[in-house]
């Protein structure tokens, strides 16, 4: 029996759970970074004797991870927050406890706040403090309302446990492994360097030795994450600095591994040396996603992006010399403050230029403690929505385009999972279309060449022509 976890609320004397029957529940907001820390709290969890719950009504363990890029994220928090409530009192009234956590970037970037505002909360933890969640609960038994959200000295990863306890949220046949956190960029519009903290990478071996693991428990595919990915530099076995390209080379090599690729990178860590990995990395997908946030160099310099537009398009160029066939993604935010006609004109043009197989717009959030939020120029609501749909249906009439283009193409599809229908599997192409074709389970874990031959409005029609890996 594990001590570490309580399940009983401190200030509701409602009995805890069986220790067979304790459950968790863990929902997730935000960024892939996020669903990452989302598995590592499940896999704590786990090592704490907790289960699964398939529903949060059933769950005694209750953990919100939560994300403050944009502001309609922290406001969906606050009225889950209020739901979860409504929960705790309805499972009180049965006889039974709840222990609320909030946890994730609105946590590091609000503290305390959040249980002012939402006295049912139990424990607030910080990205960078979520290793210590069976403590802080156990604290929270006896004085409730506990927080964690400092940048810690010691490294939250030497403290997780990978779990053992028949993976209670399995990875499955893709998983991501988070290799670098933080960022010292400080675009002017954005919360990560406060909420994420100063840039740090994880040292080579601690990478490909949790890759190792991923592999032997049947994960094919990983992403490298990080909120800068591009600018990892982790220290190799004899103390070298070793760049994002070193660390995709030493992970494609882990047996088992198929396929790599890496998210989100910045335009000024674009190295040679990770171009070249593009040409010679086989395992290495074909996609990059490369925000770029605008087409002005006016607003890219006030956003403090430390890149103008014909850097990036030099970039894509020389990305498109290493692998043709790479396909390109990107981050668009509009109505930044003082955005003119002209500058939005200019995003347009520069999606028009690169013609991306996908991107994500946003409209400008005021993020409090930013540059940005008191730059003056606020755009008015309307204009952000204006041009938000604008860009929006550009970019879908891209997405299409890419997608029609690839009818008749043969590429290589992980797949993942079963389909809906009886023989059928689901899978993803190399540029992360969701691809399904007729086929057994045993293709599950394979990567196979698969002939695109039609499209569907989220995904594509393929026809197994035969297994590669
Ligand atoms: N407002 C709108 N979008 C933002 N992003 C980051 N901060 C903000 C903000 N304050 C977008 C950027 C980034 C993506 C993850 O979120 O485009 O690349
Ligand atoms: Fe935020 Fe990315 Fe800029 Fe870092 S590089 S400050 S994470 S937008």
């Amino acid at each position: 029996m594990s001590e570490s976890f309580v399940l009983e609320d401190a200030r509701e004397s409602a009995s805890p759970a069986r220790d067979e029957d304790r459950r968790v529940f863990i929902k997730s907001f935000g960024c892939q970074m996020n669903v990452y820390d989302a598995e590592r709290m499940a896999d704590i969890a786990a090592e704490e004797g907790y289960r699964e719950a398939h529903a949060v009504e059933d769950a005694d363990l209750i953990v919100l991870n939560t994300c403050h890029i944009r502001e309609r994220a922290s406001e969906k928090i606050y009225s889950e927050l209020g739901k979860l409530r409504e929960l705790k009192d309805e499972r009180r009234r049965r006889g039974r406890g709840t222990t609320l956590v909030v946890a994730g970037c609105v946590a590091q970037a609000e503290g305390a706040e959040i249980l002012r505002r939402e006295p049912a909360v139990d424990v607030v933890v910080g990205p960078q403090s979520y290793h210590r969640l069976p403590e802080l609960v156990r604290e929270a038994r006896l004085r409730p309302g506990v927080v964690a959200a400092d940048f810690p000295a010691e490294d939250k990863f030497a403290h997780l446990p990978i779990s053992t306890r028949g993976a209670i949220r399995r990875r499955g046949v893709a998983a991501f492994v988070t290799v670098q956190e933080g960022c010292d960029k400080f675009c002017s519009f954005c919360v990560v360097p406060y909420t994420r903290g100063a840039e740090a990478s994880r040292p080579v071996r601690a990478v490909i030795d949790e890759i190792d693991r991923l592999a032997s428990a049947g994960v094919r595919e990983v992403t490298l994450l990080g909120q800068n990915v591009n600018a990892y530099h982790g220290l190799s076995e004899d103390g070298r600095a070793v760049g994002l390209a070193g660390l995709i080379r030493a992970a494609a090599a882990v047996p088992g591994i198929v396929r790599v690729r890496y998210a989100t990178s910045h335009p000024g860590d674009m190295s040679e040396d990770l171009i070249a990995a593009h040409r010679d990395v086989a395992a290495l997908a074909p996609f990059l996603h490369l925000p770029v946030q605008s087409g002005s160099d006016r607003l890219l310099k006030a956003m403090n992006r430390r890149h103008r537009v014909a850097d990036y398009l030099d970039i894509v160029a020389r990305v498109r010399a290493a692998r043709p066939d790479i396909a390109l993604s990107s981050d668009f935010i509009v109505g930044y403050p003082g955005e003119t006609d002209a500058e939005f004109e200019a995003t347009l043009a520069l999606v028009r230029a690169v013609a991306f197989a996908s991107a994500y717009a946003f409209k400008y959030s005021a993020r409090p403690g930013t540059p940005a939020a008191e730059a003056l120029g606020q755009i008015d609501a309307a204009t952000k929505a204006q041009r938000l749909a604008r860009l929006q249906v550009l970019i879908e009439s891209q997405l299409q385009a890419f997608n029609r283009a690839t009818v008749g193409r043969r590429f290589e599809v992980l797949f993942e999972k079963p389909g809906r229908r009886e023989g059928q599997v689901i899978g993803r192409s190399p540029y992360m279309q969701a691809v399904f074709a007729d086929g057994p389970r045993s293709l599950i874990g394979v990567m196979a060449e698969v002939e695109i031959i039609g499209l569907e409005p989220h995904s594509l029609r393929g026809r197994v022509v035969s297994p590669a890996s």
